[in-house]
């Protein structure tokens, strides 16, 4: 079991950036991605179609012989988490508790915000991870569905990103707030235009986290593969247009090995 890869999937490719951070921290493994960009995007979709995609997606990452799943996707880990735990047999994270525990750990005012996507925002997932750990912070969250087909066009530094950021962050900047965490794939690229509204607060990108739990727990696990090749295969429900290029940005290296795969719906 423990040459078998690691599987990681989203909803497309922003979760490219987790898997940048796990190959840094676990340059051994081999990494099964799988990417829905068929049906991308998951944020603004419901609670059961998500559920269902990210059971699809596991159960294919496991076909494939995925040892461990990292759900790479925020609105994913949102609502499917506990139902994929569930399902597979496999163990899995999410990537929201990672950003939480960093988000608390400091934080000095107790006021937090968190930005992702509507279905993200609005399932109430943070609060209740936030719960978890017995805090007394006041989190604030904001839906900042805009953010996503912006980065997807490349629009990192436009005028328009700048605006549209502006209207969005503008309330948790008046909400005072001393932690942002992004909580969506596609946000650790909009970091500098973020920095440049929200100023010299603390801001927590999830993605390194979640390599350091993977990594934590694939040695509580016993399943490291100290002497694996670091091969990465990403599979994708459609090659759209500018997929390559996109995904490059959020892995920092060549995309070179990908093809198309069909899943039941997709
Ligand atoms: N991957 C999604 C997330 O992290 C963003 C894109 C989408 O809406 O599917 O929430």
């Amino acid at each position: 079991m423990n040459k078998n890869p690691i599987g990681v999937f989203d909803s497309g490719i922003g979760g490219l950036t987790v898997v940048k951070e796990i190959r840094k921290i676990l340059p051994d493994e081999d990494i099964v991605y799988l990417g829905d960009t068929a049906r991308l995007p998951y944020g603004t979709k419901s609670v059961d179609a998500i559920m269902q995609f990210s059971i699809e997606n596991a159960e294919f990452l496991i076909s494939r012989g995925a040892k461990f799943i990292v759900i790479a996707c925020y609105s994913s880990t949102s609502v499917a988490l506990d139902v994929v735990q569930k399902k597979c047999s496999v163990p899995i994270i999410g990537v929201i508790k990672p950003g939480v525990e960093q988000a608390l750990a400091i934080t000095k005012t107790g006021r937090i915000g968190v930005i992702g996507t509507s279905l993200t925002i609005y399932s109430g997932a943070y609060e209740k991870a936030f719960k978890e750990f017995n805090t007394r912070c006041e989190i604030l969250g904001r839906a900042c569905p805009l953010f996503v087909p912006l980065v997807e066009e490349g629009w990192l530094d436009h005028q328009a990103t700048e605006l549209i950021a502006q209207a969005y962050l503008q309330p948790l900047k008046e909400d005072n707030i001393d932690t942002l965490l992004l909580g969506c794939t596609h946000f650790p690229l909009l970091m500098p235009v973020i920095k440049k509204i929200m100023g010299d607060i603390h801001y927590v990108d999830a993605s390194v986290e979640v390599g350091r739990e993977l990594a934590q727990q694939l040695k509580e696990n016993k399943l490291e593969n100290p002497r694996g090749l670091g091969n990465l295969s990403i599979y994708l429900t459609d090659l759209s247009m500018n997929f390559k290029e996109i995904g490059e940005r959020f892995l920092a290296e060549p995309m070179r090995n990908f093809s198309r795969i069909s899943l039941k719906g997709a």
